[in-house]
């Protein structure tokens, strides 16, 4: 997830880019950059760090040219520096694109460009872009970039400027955002409408597969193969403040509708039909078969897909794992030496404990893999490898997509050990396999039940206590999703392993305390419809979690949330949507500040 602005009209275009980007900060904040057509070429300014890094350098004497690009990064391929900044430009420096997404088939092509001849510089996906339209380019930049699309595959919304066509701006969309601005005598294209509110409400949404062609006098919009388009233009009646929030009322209300697209995001280009491909990971078969044990560690959030990863990673692989809160990992004198993996998880990649922890087991002769949300954080840079989760920038305190892109790193990762070691059939592999290509729907389906959970837990306004429970990984995601609970809507929430309530904690249980019921773990099922009817006997309000087809459930709870019927192993990635939706809705209802709740931070750098 990056920003991307371009403007092509009669004012001087840097302030306004600059401005755009600075509304598009939330996409990414690593480092920014702008190109504008200058007389003698294209002028580029870029710089690492946040924008102010940008308007330092850019300072006051820049050219006063009225068309460029610019771009603020979340990197993804590439750490963030000052090389691997966008705008990227060719060997001739005759266009400049800015871009946000994946280029799946980057490596193939950047080899291909350098038998070509071309010098590509950066580590990023992106700088092939630009050498392919300069490959390409035969006097007319339209038709250049037709090419191009012709070549690439994955995710990308781009802006192109061209040296040889001064008064023209080619953008493109498929899979990333991109709307369009239409001014008098300005047209303005970005990443979102914030970055353009300034300037104008009168927008159009670019659609998967098309193209924009801007000048000074019009925005002509076609597909990809030049047939011209109709677009319907709209006038944006929210704020700038609601409109970074894409229209949502808060951060965690967005984030947790951008699931099916991190969840799309994070698996793009590591599924194929004879399994997983982790380019990142660079572990032989040998390697993978001389560990003996498996130590994963985290905190919070991420710790509970670190107990998702424990059942996995057991279950495919056939190693034993232990799953650690990163606090404690090294003031216990773990077992660790060089026979050990230690996974760590962590969305920020800064999290003190964590990074500690890497360090320690690193000392201690382990290898050491990473899954992080933030490329060029510390534990990406000090693990041996880094499994990306592609979630974009998580602004609410409180994790949602992170999480479930977690849980994806988790089964990918879980998988590669797996077919390493030879311990799952290819048949079982492929059913896993097509099952996650199906998840990014099925988290679109489970969005939809929104309103029913929102009108849910507007019964929590009142109450103190409250259950989670489940068996295996329902009972991981139920701790999730008591953390949920607690952080936002400041609600006493506790979760238990179904099974053992009646331990002692069943005294607790009242009509006082609604407790969720997770049964989603076809293997437990039976059992676990006992434990639900165990507490409905002391007379609490039970809201059920269940696939479609399990219509008994309803007989034993008061409500049931149905999810899509996916495989055992991923059902947690679905479950966890109701409960986010569920403790967000109850925190809205209590009158909380959902995205920034009391006494927390977002990212924990002290120990
Ligand atoms: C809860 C939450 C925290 C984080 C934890 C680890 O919603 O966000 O529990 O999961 O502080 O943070 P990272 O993943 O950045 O190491």
């Amino acid at each position: 997830m990056c920003g991307i602005v371009g403007y092509i009209g009669k004012q001087t275009a840097i302030p306004i880019l600059v401005e755009g980007l600075k509304k598009l900060e939330y996409r990414g904040y690593d480092s920014a950059g702008v190109a504008v057509l200058d007389q003698d070429g294209i002028f580029v300014c870029k710089s690492v760090g946040k924008l102010v890094a940008l308007e330092d350098k850019l300072g006051d004497e820049y050219p006063s040219t009225s068309m460029g690009i610019g771009h603020t990064r979340w990197a993804t391929h590439g750490r963030p520096s000052d090389l691997n900044a966008h705008p990227h430009s060719d060997c001739a420096g005759d266009f400049a694109v800015v871009h946000n997404g994946i280029i799946e088939n980057y490596m193939e092509l950047r080899e291909w460009l350098v038998e070509q001849g071309h010098r590509l510089v950066s580590e990023t996906d992106t700088e092939v872009l630009p050498h392919l339209v300069e490959h390409f380019y035969q006097g007319d930049l339209v038709t250049a970039v037709r090419k191009v699309l012709g070549k690439i595959r994955g995710a990308f919304a781009m802006v192109v400027l061209s040296r040889s066509d001064p008064d023209k701006l080619v953008a493109v969309r498929q899979d990333s955002p991109l709307v369009v601005g239409l001014g008098d005598g300005e047209f303005f294209v970005a990443s979102d409408i914030p970055a353009i509110l300034n300037h104008t409400r009168k927008t159009y949404i670019l659609a998967d597969g098309e193209m924009v062609i801007l000048t000074r006098n019009r925005a002509e919009v076609t597909d990809f193969q030049g047939n011209p388009l109709e677009k319907d233009v709209f006038e944006v009646k929210w704020d700038a403040v609601a409109a970074e929030k894409g229209g949502y009322e808060h951060f965690m209300l967005k984030e947790i509708h951008e699931q099916p697209r991190a969840i799309r995001d994070t698996l793009l280009g590591r599924l194929s039909e004879y399994g997983v491909e982790l380019q990142e990971v660079d572990l032989t078969a040998e390697e993978v078969n001389h560990f003996r044990k498996v130590f994963i560690v985290a905190c919070g959030t991420a710790w509970h897909a670190g107990l998702v990863g424990k059942s996995l990673i057991e279950r495919w692989a056939r190693i034993p794992v232990e799953v650690d809160i990163a606090s404690e990992f090294r003031y216990r004198s773990p077992l660790i030496d060089q026979e050990t993996l230690v996974v760590v998880i962590s969305q920020s990649g800064e999290t003190a404990d964590t990074l500690a922890a890497l360090r320690e087991a690193k000392r201690l002769g382990a290898h050491v893999v990473a899954v992080t949300n933030v490329v060029g954080s510390s534990v990406s840079r000090e693990a041996h490898d880094v499994i990306y989760t592609w979630a974009g920038p998580e602004i609410a305190v409180a994790s949602t997509k992170a999480y479930t892109t977690q849980l994806v790193g988790m089964v990918l990762f879980g998988l590669y050990l797996a077919q390493a070691k030879g311990t799952l059939s290819l048949e079982k592999i492929q059913a896993i396999v097509t099952a996650l290509k199906e998840l990014p729907g099925q988290a679109q389906e489970v969005l939809h039940r929104a309103a029913v959970i929102e009108k849910l837990a507007k019964s929590f306004v009142k109450v103190e206590d409250t259950f989670f429970i489940g068996r295996g990984l329902d009972w991981a995601v139920a701790m999730e999703g008591s953390l949920k609970l607690k952080e936002i809507s400041y609600i006493h929430a506790e979760a238990y392993a179904a099974g053992e309530l009646k331990h002692g904690t069943l005294a607790l249980i009242t009509e006082e305390t609604p407790v969720i019921g997770i049964a989603t773990q076809m293997d437990v099922y039976e059992k676990t419809l006992s434990n639900i009817k165990e507490v409905k006997a002391r007379d609490a309000k039970v809201i059920g979690i269940a696939f479609e087809g399990n219509n008994d459930i309803h007989k034993s709870v008061d409500e049931v949330i149905y999810l899509p019927k996916t495989v055992s192993e991923l059902a947690p990635i679905l479950t966890v949507i109701p409960l986010q939706l569920l403790a967000y809705y109850a925190s809205v209802a209590r009158g909380c500040d959902v995205d920034k709740p009391r006494n927390l931070a977002k990212s924990v750098t002290v120990e």
